[in-house]
């Protein structure tokens, strides 16, 4: 029997939700519930998490040409699908110019490279609810890194070995073809049992990804599951491939496979070992080389915090990278890039003129009811931000190109008294002195505060009196200087907070009330260099808009 007629069998191609090839089986998923086929090929019909799974031999002839065909068809009605979900909500928790979802569920950024004359970012999207399913990725694209153009949903969860999410990947562009390495994630059977594989999809001239299918299946030795988030650069002859990895013994490491051409991949080993216990899993590596020393940036879960407000393991940094003569990699000195709330899966892209510019999700796994989610959206991206690495210290700053959205600038004299600044999106710089503290998103009884704290000599960031549902309302960074340099982001229902030129940078979520507009210092004057910003042409980064 062919594909086509079990197919036929499931209720046509409209009706069928996923497919799964493990083994020597294949399952359908379908959407409306058909009668039990009468068919040798078919074994039993199983319930996975309230959906009707088909499960059949999988027939002897089925080609990998042929699989991968039936793909473009499920891809295209997937997208089909996906196109009612391209015009944003009205929301009054809506960024004015940081990138979110227009409906549904962002996360990690992914593939953000600058290919063929523009910069291609690409994100994780759900579009159907405010939940962590069945990832898409979303393709927008810049000139300057501040208006972006939504050019489509890239790729869906459509194959058979990406059937439960198209996971976070980068992407490579040699010429005028971008190659985009992404974790294919698979659940089989009524336990869901995790499979994974390293997939290729391939854009040529007219710009459309082109599933190539997995070319890393399998797992190395003494690896779960739990191996993802593939990260290709090349040094030398050879392409790397770093993946984030938890081995058997739950230690999170980076893996690393090596190829000559981008398809054939050889496994090397997993390294990080120097850093010893260091949480469970490490997720969304990238590395790269700035002011002459290699960095590699990750993600581990699963290391607690001295501090008694911090409870959540979900971590970010990155640590000097030392590679040897053959293919080896030690990892030292590892830092938190950002000391805040919301900052989690960073990437980096090279621009034209050398600088290297991160852009992470302002957001963490396991936190989605926020007020945003009531409307049927959640998370944002963060800023675009250059680092640099100067006499030791790794710097973050928001991009120059973001001065185009300044709209009006004003010094002022920031007081106890009030300051209604009217809107949410600004650039503040100022200075504080230890004892003083900043107030934030002030009115109808929220506030954000912003303390220099004079007995600990540390930063605080209090977001108690927002909106904000997450469990954790206190951060706090120790400070070594006598004056605290701020710099400050703030749009709608996000602050970003760049200290002491970059040295470290706190990220937060804000929810208050559309009121909430004005700033205050207490503890003395402070003279402020204020600039409200305006939305870019595109301000959702949607279609509808564009
Ligand atoms: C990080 C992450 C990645 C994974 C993706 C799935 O936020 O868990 O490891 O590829 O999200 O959306």
């Amino acid at each position: 029997m062919s594909i086509q007629q079990i197919f036929s069998l499931c209720g046509g191609v409209q009706n069928i939700a996923r497919v799964l090839l493990p083994d020597d089986k294949l399952i359908i998923e379908v959407k409306h519930d058909v009668e039990e086929p009468n068919a040798p090929e078919f074994i039993k019909t199983i319930e996975v998490q309230g959906e009707t799974q088909l499960v059949f031999r999988r027939p002897a002839d089925l080609t990998f040409d042929e699989a991968l065909a039936l793909d473009q068809t499920l891809a295209a009605l997937q997208k089909h699908r996906a196109k009612a979900y391209q015009t944003p909500i009205e929301s009054e928790w809506r960024p004015s110019w940081h990138i979110s979802p227009p409906i549904g569920l962002l996360n990690d950024p992914n593939g953000f490279i600058y290919h063929n004359g523009q910069y291609h970012l690409f994100y994780q999207w759900y579009p159907y609810g405010c939940e962590h399913k069945d990832k898409h990725w979303v393709l927008l694209t810049s000139d300057d890194l501040v208006n972006w153009t939504w050019q489509r949903v890239a790729l869906t969860p459509s194959a058979w070995f990406d059937s439960h999410g198209v996971f976070s990947g980068h992407s490579v562009s040699q010429g005028d073809t971008l190659y985009t390495f992404y974790t294919g994630n698979t659940r089989i059977g009524p336990q869901r049992d995790r499979h994974t594989t390293q997939c290729v999809a391939i854009a040529k001239g007219d710009g459309e990804l082109v599933k190539q299918g997995p070319i890393i299946e399998g797992l190395p030795p003494g690896v779960t599951e739990h191996i993802r988030d593939p990260k290709v650069f090349k040094r030398g002859e050879l392409w790397w491939m770093v993946l984030g990895a938890q081995t058997t013994e739950l230690q999170g490491r980076l893996a690393v496979y090596t190829s000559r051409d981008l398809k054939h991949w050889d496994y090397q080993g997993l390294f990080g070992q120097e850093l010893g216990d260091f949480g469970y899993m490490w997720e969304c590596p990238d590395m790269f080389e700035l002011g002459g020393q290699d960095f590699a940036m990750f993600c581990p879960q699963g290391i607690e915090f001295e501090s008694p407000y911090h409870t959540i393991g979900h971590h970010n940094g990155l640590a000097k990278a030392q590679f040897g003569d053959e293919i080896t990699l030690e990892l030292s000195d590892f830092q938190a890039l950002d000391y805040g709330f919301d900052f989690y899966a960073p990437q980096t892209m090279q621009a034209p003129d050398g600088r290297r510019i991160l852009c992470a999700w302002m957001g963490l796994p396991d936190e989605v009811d926020q007020p945003s989610s009531d409307e049927g959206w959640a998370h944002q991206l963060t800023c675009f931000r250059q680092l640099d690495y100067r006499d030791g210290v790794v710097r973050q700053y928001p991009i120059r190109e973001l001065e185009s959205l300044i709209e009006t600038q004003q010094s002022v004299v920031l007081t106890e008294a009030l300051h209604d600044v009217g809107v949410q999106s600004f650039d503040l710089s100022l200075t504080l002195e230890w004892g003083q503290s900043l107030n934030l998103f002030e009115g109808d009884g929220h506030q954000l505060v912003i303390k220099a704290n004079a007995e600990t000599h540390q930063l605080i960031l209090d977001r108690s009196e927002t909106l904000n549902r997450a469990a954790d309302v206190i951060r706090e960074v120790d400070i070594d200087t006598d004056l605290i340099e701020l710099r400050i982001l703030a749009d709608t229902s996000s602050v970003e907070i760049f200290i002491n030129q970059g040295q470290y940078v706190m990220t937060s979520r804000v929810f208050t009330s559309k009121q909430s507009t004005c700033m205050s210092v207490l503890g003395g004057d402070v003279n402020a260099c204020l600039k409200t910003l305006k939305a870019p042409k595109a301000p959702f980064a949607n279609e509808a808009t564009a």
